[in-house]
């Protein structure tokens, strides 16, 4: 029940899209459609915010696109929001369309903006994690980040089938920008001989030890992180420094990670938190991200999201156990 009189809320997605967020906005209006609540879309994250760029949503239209992957209220990366002038103008556009609390579906740049602007604006923020790295603290898993893993994995298999048959080294990099978790999970549920990902020191020291020893009999998979700071071609250099004669090649899975229809997990995360969302701003909640924590509703401030999600301590000792 909404206790605080909120008539009219904005919604918005930014940063990197990532499958699930159409089912988030979808639950989001659904949810507020409910309870007599005019929902806004702002376009282009930040970008729409500052200058006014804006769609009334309707639950019956987005029902149709649950299933698909990006986003349709487009996103950005918005350097203008990062200057307070910038943030200045978005809140007398806020104000001037009589808008009385923001939902943001994004990354940890989002919800650093959110936090920026929080000091300017005073309506409450309820952010969403929308990100397919999965690095965002008070939540067990991010939208997307499933749906990612799982269009990893295909993709690995598939290089799998060819490495096989040529007996050839494949280094695979997938996304994660300062994160492992994509490189952690696609690696460990393909077989893979090594995974870099940033959060571990030993694992290019356990793939050097076990490069010394590869015979070419076999496939030799390397996923690595591309928030390694080691990297796909200095691995491949090292490779070859050890072993001259392997057949090597390098794949990219790139923004193909991005795209897709979302998984049934990510679906239904959006949903949960969607409404989660909703509830938090009835409930007279400000400035938290909805979360999933133990399969339980979770709210965090700011504050605490934007930390870095480390890699918890179980995946990190399977890590090792797998790498040597
Ligand atoms: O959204 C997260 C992410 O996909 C990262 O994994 C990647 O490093 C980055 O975004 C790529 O950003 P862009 O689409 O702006 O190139």
């Amino acid at each position: 029940m909404n206790t605080n009189k909120i008539k009219h809320i904005g919604v918005f997605t930014s940063g990197g899209d990532s499958p699930g967020m159409n089912a988030a906005l979808y639950a989001t209006v659904r949810a507020a459609e409910a309870n007599g609540i005019k929902v806004t879309g702002i376009r282009k994250g930040y970008e729409g915010m500052i200058d006014g760029d804006f769609t009334t949503l309707k639950a019956h239209e987005l029902q149709k696109l649950v299933h698909t992957g990006g986003t349709v209220l487009k996103t950005a990366r918005s350097k203008r929001f990062m200057d307070l002038e910038g943030r200045k103008k978005a809140l007398q556009i806020l104000n001037s369309n009589s808008i009385d609390a923001l939902i943001a579906i994004g990354g940890d740049g989002t919800f650093k903006g959110l936090l920026a602007f929080s000091e300017i604006c005073e309506l409450p923020f309820i952010g969403i994690p929308g990100t397919i790295d999965n690095d965002i603290s008070g939540t067990d898993y991010t939208l997307g980040f499933d749906s990612a893993v799982n269009t990893a994995i295909q993709n690995i298999d598939k290089i799998r089938d060819t490495a096989e048959s040529h007996n050839r080294v494949f280094i695979v990099e997938v996304m994660g920008r300062d994160s492992g978790y994509i490189a952690l999970h696609s690696g460990l549920t393909t077989g893979a001989d090594a995974i870099l990902i940033p959060e571990s020191g030993k694992d290019f020291i356990y793939l050097l030890d076990k490069v010394s020893n590869y015979n070419s009999e076999d496939a030799f998979l390397v996923v690595v992180s591309e928030g390694d700071e080691i990297g796909a071609e200095l691995v491949a250099a090292k490779i070859k420094e050890i072993n001259p004669y392997v057949d090597l090649r390098i794949t990219r899975l790139g923004h193909v990670q991005r795209g897709g229809n979302p998984s049934a997990q990510d679906r239904m995360l959006g949903i949960r938190l969607g409404v989660a969302a909703v509830d938090a701003l009835f409930q007279g909640r400000k400035n938290v991200m909805a979360g999933v924590l133990h399969n339980q509703l979770h709210f965090t401030v700011f504050e605490e999201v934007v930390k870095q999600h480390q890699v918890n301590d179980e995946l990190k000792k399977i890590l090792e156990l797998f790498g040597k």
